[in-house]
């Protein structure tokens, strides 16, 4: 969460700066800022709300300088206020901050003992004002810098700018990730290669504890020992048009749009002729006796249908949990087990967390990441790409289903090694796998009917949604996507679980989704149905054409999907579930990519 951007340039940074920040706006939105060094001076521009806001504020105060950084925030300490906005200023520092500062409040007693004392409710203001503290006792700004971040504890990415240095910054990783670019006489600092792509492709990514001093002839790296470290510039193939809308209204609609096309290549890396072939090399769960899922939010929700894959398929004991609170749980962990984590951003902090908790106990430490360079990918003994390209909506669509594809080919290898699964059997459901992207490419032809009913659920308070089986976690995605976006309050409920509390809500006010593919479970999910509708509960069936000739009638919306295998139904159905929740929001008029009080990348816990 947050995004912070460092230029050492060669023309005017202000609108550089400002372009990269775009490309973190996903890391949140609540407020924006610059600073520069400009003939030694340091200045900033700051503004609340979204980067437009920031751009007016430059529009008529322009900030001069070919040295500056900027952050795009997340609030955690602070309301989001022009005064708690970064860069934060304190004497002759500036500095940007991604995380979270935990001892801020004895750092700042320590100042006050100095009778210094902050401006601002945040905690990144304390860093500013140690360094300038150190700076004052006679540090130069870069030693001033490395005293000041040998005494933060937390988790942070930090990037220092100094009145009077026009060629220095230096930039700090601690449990946040930090990138550096190399230019031609320009270097850069970026939260993600993404934001640097336009300028370089040349990227160091910091390791953890590290410490950079940045000039424009280049970056010293030093380790957590302050130790002299080498860290490899790396290749990175993230161009920007990848970033970019590319003519949808927004980034969700592009990539919900995508998904054909992403899951086919996610679909060819996994599967060679009749067997699955992992990209990463083999993984052998034969002898594994449980295997442990733990992502967040809706990564957490692909785990929870991968519990029905693994253990109907492959016979394998599957336990899924939260990060947030597996990580303070302290379970047991057997070393014959595998930890496997999911994670779109691989920066999670709680994901991150558990999967530190793990290591040295599980037998094997897997994860499921859509960026390969990430904390998550680097630190798991086997990291499987999701390999969907960047997403930007803050609302997770594509990377999802490449969740769901990765986690259904590990079950179909799971279930072949433990004997459950015959080479037929397995050549069928391959071959289904593969014409997965023809039924994604139906499934979004149907998008004018989903707007339809968008539209009419758009002035619902409450929504319900209901499914069975591996159908539950996908009411439960569902109820999730359509109250991040369009605001409406949603549920997810197993259908069972109905007339055990959920089914007092009903009344002819609340929309009910349900979503029930003709398979093995819909007469049981349709006698639910029936409950709700006897109680005047409006319907929305999510069903196949066999479904929706059996149980349309007296239902106030049926949705007509293509007939999948039902093993892979999860991944089909998220798309209408998708849909349904960009419409209704478009519908409302909510801001779609960047629904208010969240991030793409929650790095702090
Ligand atoms: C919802 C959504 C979030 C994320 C969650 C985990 O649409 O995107 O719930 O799934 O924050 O993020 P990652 O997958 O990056 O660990």
């Amino acid at each position: 969460m947050c995004g912070i951007v460092g230029v050492l340039g060669d023309h005017e940074v202000a609108p550089i700066i400002l372009e990269a920040l775009k490309r973190l706006e996903y890391r949140g939105y609540d407020s924006a800022g610059i600073a520069t060094v400009n003939k030694g001076v340091l200045d900033r521009r700051r503004a609340v709300g979204k980067l437009i806001n920031l751009s007016d504020v430059l529009v008529h105060d322009p900030l001069a300088g070919k040295s500056g950084i900027g952050h795009t925030r997340w609030a955690t300490h602070g309301a989001p206020s022009v005064g708690n906005a970064h860069p934060h200023q304190a004497g002759r520092v500036a500095v940007v901050h991604n995380g979270i500062i935990e001892n801020f409040k004895e750092l700042r007693a320590d100042l006050a003992k100095d009778g210094i004392v902050p401006q601002t409710e945040t905690d990144t203001e304390t860093v500013a004002l140690l360094a300038e503290r150190y700076i004052s006792q006679g540090l130069s700004p870069s030693d001033a810098a490395e005293q000041t971040i040998a005494q933060l504890e937390g988790a942070f990415a930090l990037c220092f700018l100094f009145d009077g240095e026009e060629d220095l910054l230096i930039a700090a990783r601690k449990g946040s990730p930090l990138a550096i670019g190399h230019g031609d006489g320009e270097m850069f600092v970026g939260s993600d290669a993404i934001a640097l792509s336009p300028m370089t492709d040349r990227i160091t990514y910091l390791e953890e504890g590290d410490r950079a001093v940045v000039t424009r002839e280049g970056v010293e790296i030093f380790d957590s020992e302050n130790r002299r470290a080498n860290r490899a510039v790396q290749q990175i193939a993230v161009s920007a048009s990848k970033v970019e809308k590319g003519g949808y209204k927004h980034f969700m609609a592009k990539e919900i749009a995508e998904q054909p096309t992403v899951l086919a290549d996610t679909i060819s890396a996994y599967t060679q002729e009749a067997e699955i072939r992992l990209p990463t090399g083999e993984i052998d769960f034969s002898q594994t006796n449980k295997l442990t899922l733990i992502a967040c939010g809706t990564a957490y929700y692909a785990c929870q249908v991968a519990k029905y894959w693994f253990e109907q398929e492959a016979r394998l004991p599957v336990e899924v949990d939260i990060a947030s609170e597996y990580r303070y749980r302290t379970p047991p962990v057997s070393d014959k087990s595998y930890a496997l984590f999911v994670s779109q951003s691989g920066e999670t902090a709680d994901t991150l967390a558990a999967l530190r908790y793990c290591q040295g106990k599980a037998a094997k430490i897997l994860s499921i990441v859509n960026v390969p360079e990430s904390s998550i990918a680097r630190e798991s003994d086997m990291a499987l790409p999701i390999l969907v390209g960047t997403e930007i909506g803050v609302a997770s669509t594509k990377a999802f289903t490449g969740q769901l594809v990765v986690l259904a080919s590990l079950a179909l290898k799971a279930a072949m090694q433990r004997g459950h699964l015959d080479s037929d059997a397995l050549a069928e459901r391959i071959a289904a796998l593969r014409n997965l992207p023809a039924l994604l490419n139906q499934t979004l032809a149907t998008e004018g009917r989903i707007e339809e009913v968008a539209k009419k659920i758009s002035t619902a308070q409450d929504v319900l949604f209901l499914g069975r089986g591996s159908m539950f976690p996908m009411a439960m995605e569902g109820a999730l996507k359509l109250k991040e976006i369009s605001y409406i309050h949603a549920e997810g409920y197993a259908s069972g679980e109905l007339k055990h509390g959920p089914i007092a809500l009903i009344d002819k006010d609340v929309p009910v989704v349900i979503l029930a593919p003709a398979d093995a479970l819909f007469e049981k999910t349709i006698s639910n149905m029936q409950e709700v509708m006897a109680r005047e509960g409006k319907v929305v069936l999510i069903t196949d054409s066999a479904g929706a000739k059996v149980a349309s009638d007296g239902v106030w919306e049926t949705l007509v999907m293509p007939t999948v295998d039902p093993f892979l139904a999860p991944i089909l159905y998220a798309l209408p579930a998708q849909l349904l929740s960009y419409h209704t929001a478009v519908a409302k008029g909510t801001d779609v990519d960047q629904p208010r009080n969240l991030a793409k990348s929650v790095t702090v816990e």
